[in-house]
């Protein structure tokens, strides 16, 4: 059977830098909150008129480079993001024309912080069945354009980027299984509550909205369960996994996790501190830099895991 390889990792970051001290400015806060409840310092925010695709790009492109791979080798493109730059096409559309590419299959995936995760399903289930052999996956948010920044119960936590990788067919795995899962009943802890449909009227605002203390509790548990669920259906445990690269929301929710695989925390690729929460772009972030710091090396074990709006969850296990 065919398995999905990463070939190569990208990421990319906007060039403007927003600390707890700026966020000061805005809203009651203080950098001391900020550090001790999230571990963010600072995060990153895109320029006016900078948009999702405009990351997902220089994320791709960075990606396409490490793996050696032209984009006319690219028969699958799934972009995960909340913050697509039109209501349609799709920002995977938009990318594949920026590529030029013509003609393979092209689609946005949205399910918010763990929509990296179930593109890289996605595209893992093509490869697979032989739907497609060199897949472009990515998860790209800019989140800032969905953050009221005088509601200091979510300003302080996101920010903006993207990351990307590139699979390929192979007959060594690689992408060793993936998990997704969902339950609706849970939307209004956090959810933008105005839509294209449901309009934007009788507090269906278009900010994002959470109720964090309600999400934190229920996303502890449900990445205890998902790593238990990943490493079972795998027949491995804990002391395989080389790196747990979680999606980052918050270090005390990633310090939940790495103690519940009994890993320290230098075994957790954290780029809380410098990316904030950057939605289904960090989980691909973390991956590629610590591929492009040296830390992650081939044949290493990596879980990646994520939670997020929906609510979602899902995990990968990837042989490097
Ligand atoms: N600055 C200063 N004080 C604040 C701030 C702020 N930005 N926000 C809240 N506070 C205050 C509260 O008013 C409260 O004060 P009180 O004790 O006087 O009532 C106190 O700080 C504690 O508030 P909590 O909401 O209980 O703080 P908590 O420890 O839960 O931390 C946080 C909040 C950081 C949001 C946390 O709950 C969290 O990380 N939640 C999960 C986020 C997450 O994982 N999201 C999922 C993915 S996101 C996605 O899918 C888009």
């Amino acid at each position: 059977m065919k398995r999905a390889r990463v070939i190569g990792t990208g990421s990319y970051l906007p060039e403007r830098v927003m600390t707890n001290a700026d966020i000061e400015q805005l809203v009651e806060t203080s950098d001391e909150w900020i550090r001790d409840r999230t571990g963010i310092r600072e995060r990153r925010i895109a320029a006016e008129g900078e948009t999702t695709c405009d990351l997902a790009e220089k994320a791709a492109r960075r990606a396409l480079k490490a793996a050696g791979v032209a984009p006319r080798d690219i028969d699958l493109i799934v972009i995960g993001t909340t913050t697509a730059d039109q209501i349609f096409p799709s920002t995977a559309c938009l990318l594949q024309a920026r590529l030029g590419i013509h003609g393979p299959a092209a689609f946005d995936v949205q399910a918010v912080c763990t929509g990296f995760i179930y593109a890289l399903s996605v595209a893992d289930q093509f490869i697979r069945t032989g739907a497609a052999t060199t897949a472009l996956v990515i998860g790209a948010e800019t989140m800032s354009r969905i953050i009221d920044w005088k509601d200091r119960d979510t300003c302080v936590l996101f920010g903006d980027g993207a990351g990307a990788v590139v699979l390929r067919a192979d007959t060594k795995p690689g992408i060793l299984s993936t998990h997704l899962h969902a339950d609706g009943k849970h939307a209004g802890l956090l959810q933008v509550p105005g839509g294209i449909s449901g309009g934007y009227e009788d507090g269906r605002d278009p900010y994002l909205r959470m109720q964090g203390s309600e999400v934190f509790k229920m996303a502890v548990t449900t990445l205890s369960r998902i790593v238990d669920e990943t490493l079972e259906a795998n027949g491995l445990s804990r002391e395989d996994i080389d790196w747990l690269i979680p999606h980052q929301a918050n270090n005390r929710i990633l310090a939940a996790t790495a103690r519940k695989l009994r890993l320290p925390m230098e075994r957790v690729i954290n780029t809380v501190a410098e990316h904030g929460n950057t939605s289904a772009a960090s989980v691909p972030m973390a991956l590629d830099v610590g591929v492009r710091d040296g830390r992650i090396e081939r044949g290493q074990l990596l879980l990646l895991e994520a939670f997020g709006g929906g609510f979602t969850w899902g995990s990968a296990l990837i042989r490097y």
